[in-house]
């Protein structure tokens, strides 16, 4: 019978390598929006006579294309989106929010902007008119058998296989 340390051991090979690990993208009405709508929309946002700088963000089209001087958003970009260089300068009269705005934003939305703008900038519709998803099914490890030192498991419809050889784990993708 497999030791429950080993088990754990080629499990935790398991989820810490690439399979599992796959950075997902900020999700924009889940992640994006709010920030957006919280700090920029007053001065960026559909209300024409509130806009500055000829510049909404509410929109793919107004981010991709709007500003006076540089590009604000360059999909895929994030060094040479104007949005990201104004919410990371110290420099007050660059800075946005402006100052006066009195809202700062958190290291953790800054890297959420930069992470959005690096996979693409997608806008997705408001969820209010975004037909529901079928949720998708629960990420469930099957697990298919126990013998000594090797495990095997189906994951996402593959199978694979983890044997332990001496201390060292070894993957097999199976079918
Ligand atoms: C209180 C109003 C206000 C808010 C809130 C605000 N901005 Fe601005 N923004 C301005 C003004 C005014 C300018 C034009 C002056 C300047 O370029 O600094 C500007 C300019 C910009 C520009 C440069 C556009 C160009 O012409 O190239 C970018 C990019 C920008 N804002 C991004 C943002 C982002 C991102 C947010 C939210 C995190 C934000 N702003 C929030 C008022 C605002």
């Amino acid at each position: 019978m497999i030791r429950l340390s080993l088990l754990l051991t080629l499990l935790a090979a398991f989820c810490t390598s690439s399979l599992l690990a796959a950075p997902e993208a900020p999700d924009f009405n889940r992640d994006i929006r709010p920030i957006l709508s919280e700090n920029c929309f007053h001065c960026h946002g559909p209300d024409a006579k509130a806009r500055e700088a000829d510049l909404r963000l509410d929109t793919f089209h107004g981010a991709t294309t709007g500003g006076e001087f540089a590009d604000p958003v360059v999909p895929g970009k994030p060094g040479e989106s104007e949005v990201i260089v104004r919410i990371n300068t110290d420099d007050p009269d660059e800075i946005m929010p402006p100052p006066d705005a009195k809202r700062i934003l958190t290291t953790k939305q800054k890297t959420l902007l930069r992470d959005w703008i690096a996979s693409g900038a997608e806008y997705e519709d408001h969820w209010a008119w975004v037909t529901p998803q079928r949720p998708t099914a629960p990420t469930i490890l099957h697990l298919l058998g126990i013998d000594h030192e090797r495990l095997t498991f189906r994951y996402q419809g593959r199978q694979f296989r983890l044997t332990d050889v001496h201390g060292k784990v070894i993957k097999d993708v199976m079918a």
